[in-house]
C-alpha cells in the first residue's frame, strides 16, 4: 500500500521551472492534453505512442515517478510527451503556467486520491479554487474528463465543477471519442484494476462554455 503524499505540504509550494511548449514537444502546435495525477505515466505513454497528432502532458506529485518517466521519454525518443513534477494546483496557479492552460484541448482526472476522511477533503485535487483557476484561463470548448471508482468522490468532484457557471456536462452518448485525446479508449492502470475487480466506475465529461 503506497503512502499518500500530502499535496498541501510546504514542500510543494515552490514549483520547478516550466519550459515552453517548444521545449517540451517536437511539434508544439499539436492538440494538447493534460493528465493530472498521472502516477508513473503509463496511460499517457500508451496514448502518446498511438496518437502522434496529440501532445500529452502529465503532472504528478511523486517526484521519483516523474524522474523515471522523464528518463523513459528520453530513452524512447518520444517527442509528444512531457512530465511536470509537483502539486497540480500550485503548478497551474503559477503565472509561468498560464500558457499551458490557454493551450489545452482537454484535461483528465483519472482515479484521483479519494482522501476519505472529511478533515482531509481539502487535499483532494479538485477544489473550487482550482476549478476557478481553470475556468478563468481555459478556452471555450476545452473538455474535462473525470473518472473514479469512489461514488462519494465522484459526487464531490461533480458538484465542485458544476458549481462553477462556466462548465456544463456533456452527454457521453453524444460524445465522439474518435476526435478526442483518447480515440481508442485506452485504460489507466487503476481503471484496469477496477475492471478486473468488477468495481463500479463513475465518470463524466464537462465542457468550458
Ligand atoms: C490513485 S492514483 C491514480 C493514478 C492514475 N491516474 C490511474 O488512473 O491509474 C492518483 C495519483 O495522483 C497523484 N496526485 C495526488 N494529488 C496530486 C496533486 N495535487 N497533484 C499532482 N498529482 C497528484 C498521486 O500521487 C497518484 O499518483
Amino acid at each position: 500500500m503506497r503512502q499518500h503524499v500530502n499535496p498541501l505540504s510546504i514542500n510543494f509550494k515552490q514549483i520547478e521551472r516550466i519550459p515552453s511548449l517548444k521545449e517540451m514537444f517536437g511539434n508544439s502546435k499539436l492538440n494538447l492534453h493534460l493528465d493530472i495525477g498521472c502516477a508513473a505515466g503509463e496511460f499517457i505513454f500508451d496514448l502518446a505512442l498511438v496518437n502522434s497528432c496529440w501532445n500529452y502532458l502529465g503532472i504528478e506529485i511523486r517526484e521519483k515517478l516523474v524522474k523515471n518517466a522523464r528518463l523513459k521519454v528520453v530513452e524512447r525518443e518520444i517527442k509528444n510527451l512531457y512530465f511536470v513534477f509537483g502539486n497540480a494546483h500550485n503548478i497551474l496557479n503559477d503565472v509561468q503556467s498560464e500558457f499551458i492552460i490557454k493551450n489545452l484541448k482537454s484535461i483528465s482526472f483519472n482515479f484521483p486520491d479519494p482522501w476519505f476522511k472529511k478533515k482531509h477533503f481539502k487535499r483532494r485535487v479538485i477544489q473550487p479554487e482550482f476549478i476557478n483557476i481553470l475556468s478563468n484561463s481555459l478556452q471555450k470548448g476545452t473538455l474535462i474528463f473525470i473518472k473514479t471508482d469512489v461514488k462519494d468522490l465522484f459526487d464531490y468532484m461533480d458538484y465542485t465543477i458544476l458549481s462553477n457557471f462556466y462548465f456544463k456536462t456533456i452527454d457521453e452518448k453524444d460524445f465522439n471519442y474518435s476526435e478526442s485525446f483518447n480515440p481508442n479508449k485506452l485504460k489507466t492502470n487503476r481503471e484496469k484494476y477496477v475492471i478486473v475487480n468488477q468495481l463500479d466506475i463513475f465518470e463524466r465529461i464537462y465542457m468550458k462554455i
